[in-house]
């Protein structure tokens, strides 16, 4: 799949917008348009309604996303949260040093002084082989004086070269060498101010994860008497990373939601309850149509492993742009919970009333994002096939996910069809969002709702004026079949709930061309 065509899609169709697009927009910022936010919040709704109110061991929170920044030195935000940066003095651009690599180009000729010309330049990329892809524009003008140049196979991560080598590199957008800095660390957190004064002792940080605020409450909720552990609480919400490079559309933005889960259980149990999530969550994806040959588990090797977390597993996705991660699941030991009893000076600790014990939980945590599912769904979704005759866009969401779960057309705007398409709406639209769209031929009104992702489709026509029964379609197979019109609530309620479309050839596709059936 052609990640531009699903942008334009997007675009086109307002599922998502560049953030603030009529002054040029902002990099790393994104609006979702009405299809889109119906999409995102089917998908957090569904997540919320599987993991907590469907389960007895689950309660919700929402939290400030500013909060006192001492929650952030305990979290270890404040001294490591940070990527290294490498500065352009030439251009001013800005680089994560570990997403650059190196290339060694050769050039046959010698220089004046009878010296090897070699150029050393710098790709960007998440992978070397992203880079790779750089087009070796740099060496171009040297090619004339010295030769076309032999770039050596080998590829270096920028971090991994020597210090006095740097000098030597190019960097992404100049022609000259020796214009990078060395590599800095930067802070990936938006800072603020709380208050009046523009002060140090002012300062205050956005959210860059929505858990932390699940921890720093963590006695309020054991106090509420409600829970007992296991337990967990979630939470969904804006998080905020002023990301050095935003990229892949929505995929790593600087403003995005989070729905995390911190499960808290006694020590013993933490490796079962690890395995428990790390299957639950990938099954989720499946569920809502991911195919798991385009979804992975990777478990982290030890050395990628925080000091604290004795497993994490990232759940990947095959995006159009290369595989990468769509959540992670994280056994996190007690190290939140121990860090912020010492910043805070509070104990944290659990009593079990039944067993007499007192300790510090140990916490599971998966971590989804909001925006990243969305996208990967938008991904799985996207499809172009062929019905009579032509090519038709169509996404094929989960009908949970759809935005819109039904259309109702009326096959021509006369003999009282727009009258009782109207009321078939209007009786619909008081359970699900449903659209009304009488505009156009039926075939050009069907490839609409292909494109929105709709998934049934409910048509007035002439058959319904004699005996009051409506076409159904089904977006995916096309296929068409009927249903007395005073069912059609129940009827779209089983489809939605998982009902088996009727078997059958049912009527042939209209072609969106055909001009026979226009309203
Ligand atoms: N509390 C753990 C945590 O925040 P993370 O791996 O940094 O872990 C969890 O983030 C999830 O949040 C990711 O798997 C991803 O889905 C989402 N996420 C993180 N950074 C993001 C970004 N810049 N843009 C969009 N989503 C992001």
């Amino acid at each position: 799949m052609d990640m531009d065509k699903l942008v334009s899609l997007c675009k086109r169709r307002g599922f998502i917008f560049p953030s603030s697009e009529i002054y040029g927009g902002l990099n790393g910022f994104w609006d979702y348009g009405p299809l889109g936010v119906e999409l995102k919040r089917n998908i957090k709704d569904a997540w919320w309604r599987d993991n907590i109110t469907l389960r007895d061991d689950m309660v919700g929170i929402d939290c400030s996303i500013i909060m006192n920044p001492k929650v952030w030195e305990a979290s270890g935000h404040v001294g490591g949260f940070s990527d290294p940066m490498v500065d352009c003095r030439a251009t001013k651009e800005r680089y994560r040093a570990d997403q650059m690599y190196v290339f060694v180009a050769r050039h046959p000729r010698p220089n004046e002084k009878g010296e090897p010309v070699e150029t050393w330049f710098a790709g960007l990329g998440a992978s070397p082989e992203d880079a790779a892809e750089v087009p070796n524009k740099k060496t171009a003008k040297l090619s004339r004086r010295y030769g076309t140049p032999e770039v050596a196979p080998t590829i270096i991560p920028y971090l991994q070269v020597d210090p006095a080598d740097r000098v030597k590199v190019v960097g992404p957008s100049t022609d000259e060498p020796g214009t990078l800095t060395e590599p800095r660390s930067f802070n990936l957190m938006f800072k603020t101010f709380v208050g009046a004064l523009e002060s140090e002792s002012n300062v205050a940080y956005l959210r860059p994860e929505t858990a932390q605020g699940i921890f720093a409450n963590f006695k309020n909720v054991v106090d509420t008497g409600r829970v007992k552990i296991p337990f967990g609480i979630a939470q969904v919400g804006k998080s905020f990373r002023n990301e050095i490079n935003p990229r892949n559309f929505t995929f790593r933005s600087r403003e995005f939601e989070q729905m995390e889960i911190e499960f808290f259980c006694h020590p013993s149990q933490a490796t079962e309850w690890y395995a428990y999530w790390r299957k639950a969550r990938f099954q989720w994806y499946v569920d809502h149509g991911i195919k798991s040959d385009r979804l992975r588990l990777r478990d982290h090797d030890p050395d990628e492993l925080a000091f604290y977390s004795t497993a994490t597993a990232d759940i990947e996705y095959s995006f159009p742009f290369g595989v990468s991660e769509l959540e992670g699941i994280a056994h996190r030991g007690d190290y939140d919970l121990s860090q912020h009893q010492k910043f805070s000076g509070k104990d944290l600790t659990y009593f079990d009333e039944e067993k007499k014990e007192r300790y510090l939980p140990h916490v599971i945590e998966p971590s989804a994002g909001a925006d990243r599912a969305t996208l990967a769904f938008l991904c799985e979704a996207y499809e172009e096939d062929q019905v009579a005759g032509e090519t038709r866009t169509v996404l094929k969401f989960h009908p949970r996910f759809a935005p819109i779960k039904a259309a109702v057309f009326p096959l021509v705007k006369r003999d009282g069809m727009p009258e009782m398409a109207e009321k078939i709406y209007r009786d619909l639209k008081r359970h699900f969002n449903v659209f009304l769209d009488e505009k156009g031929a039926i075939g050009r009104r069907y490839r609409r709702q292909d494109e929105a992702g709709t998934p049934f489709g409910i048509t007035v026509d002439g058959q319904t004026i004699a005996d009051g029964t409506v076409t159904f379609r089904d977006r995916d197979s096309c296929r068409q079949w009927r249903v007395p019109s005073a069912n059609v609530v129940q009827a779209v309620r089983d489809l939605l709930e998982g009902q088996a479309v009727p078997a059958g050839p049912g009527r042939a596709e209209p072609s969106p061309s055909s001009s026979e059936e226009v309203g």
